[in-house]
């Protein structure tokens, strides 16, 4: 992946990640029941063998650091002297330093001890992508992942009048499933080499579920809709040229639960052929947090200050990108403003209607004894 493509998806600095994801964490902290029952599913360890965990797409890893407390103190229970390492995973424009930071307790709630601090606890990082193979053949026992895989490796085109291919016309459509289809075998294909014999992988990741439903889409206005509309009123109002607004593509691509499941169904498929077995499957919705806020305290303009900085968190990056770089960095500083202004402004003014449910696939996965 070049560093431009990379830049794209790369979030926003210094922790502005975790403090506006507490959807995010709370998925995280949903599916530790099946993390923790995966790990307790493992066959033994060797004496001096360390139990390897893998966060893939760990972002700045303050929305799993939680999870990861728990998974710790669960390999411990049944073997306290186990050593444990956990590898944080993302592209190389991440945010390790906050991720450093956190994990040490330099940052974040100081309600819990740091993470680092748990004896026998070892912790890295790997700026390696999750196309390709990041760890040695046969050394992880648990690869975690969550909300990280509907990023492709590649824009096979620009969509031309949307921003994603949820609302991309068929044939931009089909190009980007055939996309995706070709890279969830490849992250198969490297998981498979990694995981040590018997080893899991749990992951979360966002989808079309069997209703139809998908991040932004559950029930009112469609979040990816609003995107693609204030950025043609942009358009249309000559803010930006054809070449930017074309421009604004996101680099994903939302799987549907079969689509998740194909390569397992097949007895022939690379990934059956590499020993993966696809053991749990189920979609979930998580709320929006800040609808529920709102449907609460009922405050339009709180509502929309809070939840468009969250939605800023993860798109502005794209957004940003479209964007022509000679214009000077103040003005293209301006033009996002007043793009998130008026989807504020949008949102605040009909508040009910605008919300932000995940929704994902879990799947647990296990890799042949
Ligand atoms: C929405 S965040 C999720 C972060 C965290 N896992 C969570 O659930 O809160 C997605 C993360 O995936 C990372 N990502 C996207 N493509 C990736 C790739 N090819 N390899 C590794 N990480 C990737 C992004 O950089 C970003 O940090």
């Amino acid at each position: 992946m070049s560093a431009e493509k990379a830049a794209t998806i790369a979030m926003r600095r210094a922790g502005y990640y975790s403090s506006n994801t507490i959807g995010a964490k709370r998925v995280i902290d949903k599916v530790g029941d099946l993390v923790v029952a995966a790990a307790g599913k493992m066959p033994a360890l060797a004496d001096g063998q360390a139990f390897a965990i893998a966060d893939f797409g760990a972002a700045d890893g303050g929305t799993s650091m939680d999870m990861m407390r728990r998974l710790v103190r669960a390999v411990r229970t049944t073997e306290p002297e186990r050593q444990i390492s956990i590898t944080y995973t993302d592209l190389p424009h991440n945010d390790f330093s906050t991720l450093f930071r956190l994990s040490q307790g330099l940052l974040g709630p100081k309600t819990d001890a740091p993470l680092a601090d748990i004896p026998g606890l070892f912790i890295f990082a790997s700026g390696t992508s999750f196309y390709r193979q990041i760890f040695p053949d046969n050394s992880l026992s648990l690869g975690f992942s969550a909300t990280a895989m509907h990023w492709i490796s590649n824009r096979p085109c620009m969509i031309a009048d949307h921003v994603q291919a949820v609302g991309a016309r068929p044939a931009e459509r089909e190009r980007f499933r055939a996309q995706a289809l070709r890279d969830w075998e490849t992250i198969l294909l490297a998981r498979a080499r990694e995981l040590r014999p018997g080893g899991r992988l749990a992951l979360a990741n966002f989808c079309i579920d069997e209703e139809g439903r998908y991040l932004g889409h559950t029930t009112g206005v469609d979040m990816f809709d609003c995107f693609a509309r204030h950025w043609r009123d942009l358009y249309r109002a000559g803010r930006i040229s054809e070449t930017e607004y074309v421009n604004a593509t996101f680099q994903q691509f939302y799987k549907t639960p079969d689509e998740f499941a194909a390569p397992f169904r097949d007895p022939d498929s690379s990934a059956s052929r590499a020993g993966l077995k696809l053991e749990t499957m189920f979609t979930m919705v998580t709320p929006c947090t800040y609808a529920e806020a709102f449907r609460r305290e009922r405050d339009a303009a709180a509502f929309a200050k809070a939840y468009v900085p969250t939605l800023r968190s993860w798109s502005e990056t794209v957004f940003a990108g479209a964007l022509d770089p000679a214009r000077p960095a103040a003005e293209r500083a301006a033009i996002l403003d007043e793009f998130y202004g008026a989807y504020e402004a949008d949102a605040a003014s009909a508040p009910d209607g605008h919300r932000m449910d995940y929704v994902h696939c879990v799947m647990e996965i296990s890799k042949a004894t």
